[in-house]
């Protein structure tokens, strides 16, 4: 077998062909199964951008209603998952949550074994309609709330608000849809290019996206949109800004929100997320989450030339709407299961088993001694 030179964070490698996601970097352009990300994140539902991914078409009117429906009956969670959330201690991570609640869904799911096209989409589906109920499950009674009811007439988004929130507000929901909508899908990530590693084997698509849920987790990968709300708490206020990041720098440290292993011109998401971040923070005449936000932009810009990702301004629109900073990530999970999905379906659909190579760095050959002789 050719091996090739070593790359240690395989940037720019390609590894594979796919059909679902198009970056292009020098034009700062994002597409989904051919479609601008500019028209995709304000003009379509998630539904439809999630029926986009899955299936590789916008979906008819018809279609989209059936699709709906779907997601409405499989939006409940099996008594098991029910009574595992119940036992979850009250101080566990919610991605931690999350990842063991798909690998549960996947232990009872009887179709689980089944890689099939068919039997994916049909598992999708219902992780689609069911992630966003374990994360709402534990929120809420983490703090004692309540648990609601999804409204069948409602989007996921919607619903999703509601949830967490307990309030449904169609325009906070738009604000939250459209970021589900940016956060669906981006081509080899991290993340995805784990759960494609995992599917490869064949091994079951829960499986997959359990391994995809761990690896969002980190703070260089998803858990950045926490980290980014964590941050603007401890600025506070818009004139500590400049010096809040200018001691991090110096301390060598991450400001969190910026830099990105594709785009290193302009993350197309982020110019979205930010205009409404704007546009959002003046309607709701609460601006000092965004003048933090630009002062921190600003001199990161000047800094180290680094511009902010997806994850920067989403965390302005999360904390203007109320969403509890725990639960950030887990809706980058909600969204991203779409995106996943689509991967692990094409993965099987045309499966090669992915077990690349490493260059060994360590003792030359060497004789073994039994115990006594060492
Ligand atoms: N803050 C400060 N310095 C940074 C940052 C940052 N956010 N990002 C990169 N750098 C510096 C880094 O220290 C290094 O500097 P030097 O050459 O002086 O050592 C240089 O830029 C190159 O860094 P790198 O780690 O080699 O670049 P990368 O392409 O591997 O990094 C990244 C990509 C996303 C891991 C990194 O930019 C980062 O850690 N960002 C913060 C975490 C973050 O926002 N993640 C979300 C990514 S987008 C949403 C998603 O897909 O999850």
């Amino acid at each position: 077998m050719k091996t090739v030179a070593q790359n240690p964070g395989l940037d720019g490698v390609i590894v594979g062909e796919s059909a679902i996601c198009q970056i292009d970097e020098t034009r700062g352009s994002l597409r989904y199964r051919g479609y601008a990300i500019e028209d995709l994140a304000e003009q379509a539902t998630f539904e439809e951008v999630a029926f986009l991914l899955l299936h590789g078409e916008l979906p008819s009117s018809g279609e989209l209603h059936a699709w709906q429906a779907e997601l409405v009956h499989a939006g409940v969670l099996p008594i098991p998952v029910r009574q595992f959330l119940e036992m979850v201690p009250s101080s566990s991570h919610l991605m931690d949550v999350l990842r063991t609640g798909v690998s549960f869904l996947g232990m009872i799911d009887p179709e689980a074994q089944d890689v099939s096209h068919e039997a994916n989409l049909r598992k999708a589906i219902r992780l689609l309609a069911r992630m966003p109920l374990l994360l709402s499950w534990t929120i809420r009674s983490r703090y004692d709330h309540p648990l609601l009811q999804a409204r069948a007439t409602k989007s996921i988004a919607e619903n999703l608000l509601y949830r967490l929130t307990g309030r449904l507000r169609a325009d906070h929901a738009k604000e939250l849809e459209v970021s589900l909508n940016l956060y669906a899908e981006h081509e080899l990530n991290a993340s995805t290019f784990s759960g494609r590693v995992t599917a490869s084997t064949l091994a079951d698509l829960y499986g997959a996206v359990t391994a995809a849920i761990a690896t969002l987790k980190g703070p260089l990968h998803g858990g950045a949109n926490e980290a980014v709300a964590e941050m603007f708490h401890a600025i506070r206020k818009p004139e500590k800004a400049k010096a809040w990041v200018q001691s991090k720098l110096t301390g060598k440290e991450r400001v969190m929100g910026f830099g990105h292993r594709v785009l290193k011109h302009e993350d197309p998401r982020a110019a979205i997320i930010k205009r409404r971040a704007k546009a959002l923070s003046r309607h709701m005449v609460d601006t000092r989450w965004y003048e933090i936000a630009e002062i921190v932009e600003q001199t990161m810009k000047e800094e180290k030339g680094l511009l902010p990702n997806l994850d920067f301004y989403t965390a302005v629109i999360y904390l203007l709407i109320g969403i509890p900073t725990e639960a950030f990530t887990p809706i980058f999970v909600a969204s991203r299961t779409a995106g996943w999905c689509a991967h692990i379906i094409e993965q099987q659909d045309h499966n090669r088993l992915i077990r690349p190579r490493s260059s060994y760095i360590g003792p030359p050959m060497r004789e073994f001694l039994f115990i006594y002789d060492r």
